[in-house]
């Protein structure tokens, strides 16, 4: 792949979604977009310039986009703030009604394959079963790959992806499948159907405000997809969802993201703001 064939990759990235992608990572370049082109029967990296560019607002682009985004995650990623949110913040948060006067309202904006999000529905689950205990929740979903919301939506893992959840969740909130994924080995698990009625899933650019969905969340999880955009992008993104989140709520980064000050956000905790 040459230099400018990678300047103009990184530019569409920048231009579709104002992913910051490095024109220097030729290698991560090559990799990601080779799949793009075995796929499409194509033999050169100038076929597919040639294509992209013959039909910018084409299916093509989403599949582009799709294919430089990194989907990593995990259960209960960044524990302490899942458990800091069990120890303390359902507390503060019951203190504004919510979970009790009203649903508490989950968002998990770059959910990626849903696990954040499932995390969470496993400790308000959890809490729920507690006398006195919030009463109702529910969870929203948002990313901005329409691949990856397909399997948060499915709420199936492999054996792997959820080796790391303690033996009562896996008792209480999965289920075997019997679906079979074409590459994984080994069993595969559901999220069960209580857990899975609450939430819903959909398609969003968290750099495009028109597409972020209309809601008042009690908690926000924005982790590890702020370090994909440049420092005027990522204080417009902290913008649109500080927007959203109710007076009171609470803000979860990932902890290797720098956050933009915002004059409503103070920091409770580390990667824990809350909205005053
Ligand atoms: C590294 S994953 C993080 C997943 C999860 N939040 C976590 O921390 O475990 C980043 C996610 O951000 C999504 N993403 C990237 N750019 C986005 C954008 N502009 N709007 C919404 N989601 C985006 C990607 O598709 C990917 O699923």
């Amino acid at each position: 792949m040459s230099a400018a064939q990678c300047r103009f990759f990184a530019k569409l990235a920048q231009a579709v979604c104002r992913l910051n992608i490095d024109p220097a990572k030729t290698d991560f370049l090559r990799l990601r977009l080779s799949r793009r082109i075995r796929a499409l029967g194509l033999e050169e990296f100038d076929s597919y310039v040639d294509l992209l560019r013959s039909d910018p607002e084409g299916p093509e682009i989403r599949k582009f986009i799709e294919a430089l985004t990194t989907h990593t995650t995990a259960f209960f990623r960044e524990r302490h703030q899942y458990d800091w949110l069990d120890r303390e913040g359902l507390a503060i948060l019951g203190e504004t009604g919510a979970g009790f006067d009203r649903p508490l309202t989950v968002w998990s904006a770059a959910c990626s394959s849903g696990v954040e999000l499932w995390s969470a529905a496993m400790l308000l689950a959890e809490a729920a079963s507690r006398p006195g205990g919030l009463r109702r929740f529910e969870l929203v979903g948002t990313d901005i790959s329409h691949a990856i919301l397909r399997k948060a939506t499915a709420a199936t893992y492999t054996e792997e992806e959820t080796a790391g959840l303690a033996d009562g969740f896996r008792v209480r909130y999965l289920m075997r499948s019997r679906a079979v994924f074409e590459d994984s080995r080994g069993h595969l698990y559901r999220i069960v159907p209580e857990l899975r009625a609450k939430a819903r899933f959909s398609a969003c650019n968290l750099t495009d405000a028109t597409s972020l969905p209309g809601l008042s969340a009690d908690v926000v999880f924005l982790r590890n997809v702020l370090i994909y955009f440049e420092a005027a992008v990522q204080a417009q993104v902290i913008e649109s969802v500080a927007e959203r989140l109710r007076p009171g709520g609470i803000l979860f980064t990932g902890h290797a993201e720098a956050v933009p000050v915002h004059p409503r956000l103070r920091s409770i905790g580390p990667s824990i703001y809350r909205k005053e």
